[in-house]
C-alpha cells in the first residue's frame, strides 16, 4: 500500500506540488486538468523526483529517499504517459528485456502474452509498428513482468482508439481483482471513479477534492472540475 503525505516537489526551483497527500486504497485515481501536477505526482511516487518536504511510504516502509530501481525491487512499477517502448525491438524482445535475469523469466513473458492476445499475435513485430493501444498494452505488460504489488499508470487510455480503451479498462479492473494496487491518472473520469476506491482531484498542484470512488462520485467531481 502506498501512502504519500504532505509532499512538496517540483523541478529545479519551480515548485509544482504543494502539500499533496494521497489517500491509500486498492485503486486510487488522480484527476485534474492538464498541468495540474498529476504526472509530477506519479514521478514522485516511483522516485524519479524527490520531495523537498513530505514522505512516501510503501507497505509501511519509508521509501522517500530510494531510487526508482529500489522501489521496483520492493514491488512498485510505473508506466509513464505516452506508450513508450523500444520501437526498433520486437514486442517479444521488449518483454524479454525486462524478464531477462528474473527467475521464471519465460513464464513471466508467457503470462503477459496470454493476458494481451494482441501482443502474442504481434510478438515478432517491431514495437514501433504497433498501434498506440497495442504499445500501451506492451508498456503495461512490461511493467507487470516485474510482478508488482502496485502499478502506477499515467493516462493509459490517452490517444487510444475506443475499442482498445475498453480492453485497457478491463485490464485495470482485472489487475485490481488479482490483488495488484493501482495508482491511476486518467482523463476518463467516469471509468476512473468506477474503478477507484479513493480519488483525489489536483488543481495547480494542490488537492482540491478527495473522496471515495464509485459511480455516484462522478457528478460531484465533474461539478468540482467544472466540466
Ligand atoms: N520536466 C519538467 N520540467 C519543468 N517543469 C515541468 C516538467 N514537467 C512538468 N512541468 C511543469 O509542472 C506542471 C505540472 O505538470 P504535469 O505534472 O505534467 O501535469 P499533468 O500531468 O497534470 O498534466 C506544469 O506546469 C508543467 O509545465
Ligand atoms: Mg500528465
Amino acid at each position: 500500500m502506498l501512502e504519500i503525505t504532505d509532499v512538496e516537489a517540483g523541478y529545479g526551483r519551480t515548485r509544482v506540488l504543494h502539500g499533496v497527500t494521497v489517500p491509500s486504497g486498492k485503486v486510487v485515481a488522480v484527476l485534474g486538468h492538464n498541468g495540474a501536477g498529476k504526472s509530477t505526482l506519479l514521478r514522485l511516487a516511483i522516485g524519479l523526483i524527490k520531495p523537498s518536504v513530505g514522505r512516501v511510504l510503501f507497505d509501511g516502509e519509508d521509501v522517500t529517499s530510494l531510487a526508482p530501481n529500489q522501489r521496483v525491487a520492493r514491488g512498485m512499477a510505473y508506466v509513464p504517459q505516452g506508450q513508450q517502448s523500444f520501437g526498433q525491438l520486437t514486442t517479444l524482445e521488449n518483454l524479454q528485456l525486462v524478464a531477462d535475469g528474473r527467475r521464471g523469466g519465460k513464464a513471466l513473458v508467457d503470462r503477459q502474452m496470454a493476458r494481451f492476445p494482441a501482443l502474442k499475435q504481434f510478438a515478432s513485430r517491431k514495437a514501433g509498428l504497433l498501434s498506440g493501444g497495442q504499445r500501451q498494452q506492451l508498456a503495461i505488460a512490461r511493467a507487470l513482468i516485474t510482478e508488482p504489488k502496485l502499478l502506477i499508470l499515467d493516462e493509459p487510455t490517452e490517444g487510444i482508439q475506443p475499442t482498445i480503451v475498453a480492453e485497457i479498462e478491463q485490464t485495470i479492473m482485472q489487475l485490481a481483482e488479482e490483488g495488484i494496487d493501482v495508482l491511476l491518472v486518467e482523463q476518463h473520469i467516469g471509468f476512473a471513479l468506477e474503478a477507484a476506491e479513493r480519488y483525489v482531484v489536483l488543481s495547480s498542484g494542490r488537492v482540491t477534492q478527495t473522496g471515495t470512488g464509485g459511480k455516484t462520485a462522478t457528478s460531484t467531481v465533474r461539478a468540482a472540475m467544472a466540466i
